[in-house]
């Protein structure tokens, strides 16, 4: 994968063995998210916060049935629809089994998969409670109506719990992340309205495709715990040296 940074990473933080990185409040897991949810027991998750794969659809075409994005390539987001929805699948029903009663799933889109998205986590049980759309509040490169919005579908587990914020409306405008190392990486100000929206001290998230962990990040600031899985080792070292103020 190619990484987007200009840091090394540092071989005496290099992640343990057993792929895993631990902190108190965290843990990160170098690896497959099913392998990750298959150790996770039934109804121990408070709330999900997950930013899947884009499948190739925000890219061209190469003329060979796979999709493929000459400058931000990222090797596992190389997968055509069918292969997306069939991906995608037994993920949200092991997010269904190991998430509580009445907890909130938010999932991160774009207006091309929103609908395919949304069929999936119904398909999977899931209750849609509502659509957030994240306005960046400046719009990307290209021509017609350019891209300046992001979408989160916002799920549940059974009836959602009563959401922590009162004066939260559904568009969101926060700017894209500073100084980001992950082409999809999330800003810390809207996952913060999220996790504080959803969740209270102590209770745990997972996050099934860290990225960048800004999911992480932001949670264990929040004094919250969590849980998150990524399948690129270059990633996670550099959660693990930034956890160990080797990278800022
Ligand atoms: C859209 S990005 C997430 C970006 C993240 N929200 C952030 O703020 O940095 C999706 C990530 O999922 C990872 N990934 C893809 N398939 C995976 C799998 N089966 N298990 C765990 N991680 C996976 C990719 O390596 C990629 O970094």
């Amino acid at each position: 994968m190619q990484v987007q940074n200009k840091h090394k990473i540092k071989p005496e933080t290099a992640i343990e063995q057993n792929h895993c990185y631990t902190q108190p409040f965290i843990e990160l897991f170098n690896e497959d998210c099913l392998q990750t949810l298959s150790r996770l027991e039934d109804n121990s998750i408070d709330c999900v916060i997950t930013d899947p794969p884009y499948s190739g659809l925000t890219s061209k075409s190469k003329g060979t049935g796979r999709f493929a994005n000459d400058d931000n390539h990222i090797e596992f987001d190389d997968m055509s629809e069918r292969a997306f929805l069939l991906f995608v699948k037994p993920i949200f029903r092991e997010l269904y089994r190991t998430m509580k009663l009445g907890s909130h799933l938010y999932c991160f889109t774009d207006w091309k998969q929103l609908r395919n998205m949304a069929d999936c986590l119904e398909l999977a049980s899931f209750k849609i409670v509502n659509i957030v759309c994240w306005n960046k509040g400046h719009f990307g490169t290209g021509a017609g109506y350019r891209s300046q919005s992001e979408y989160i579908l916002v799920f549940s587990k059974g009836l959602p719990n009563t959401f922590n914020l009162k004066n939260v409306g559904n568009v969101i405008t926060a700017s894209r992340a500073k100084e980001a190392i992950h082409p999809h990486q999330k800003p810390t100000e809207l996952l913060k309205i999220l996790i504080e929206n959803s969740t209270k001290e102590g209770d745990t998230i997972y996050d099934p495709f860290a990225g960048s962990c800004s999911t992480l990040k932001t949670a264990k600031a929040l004094n919250r715990n969590c849980k998150g899985s990524e399948l690129s080792k270059e990633y996670c070292q550099m959660y693990a040296d930034f956890e160990n103020g080797l990278l800022l």
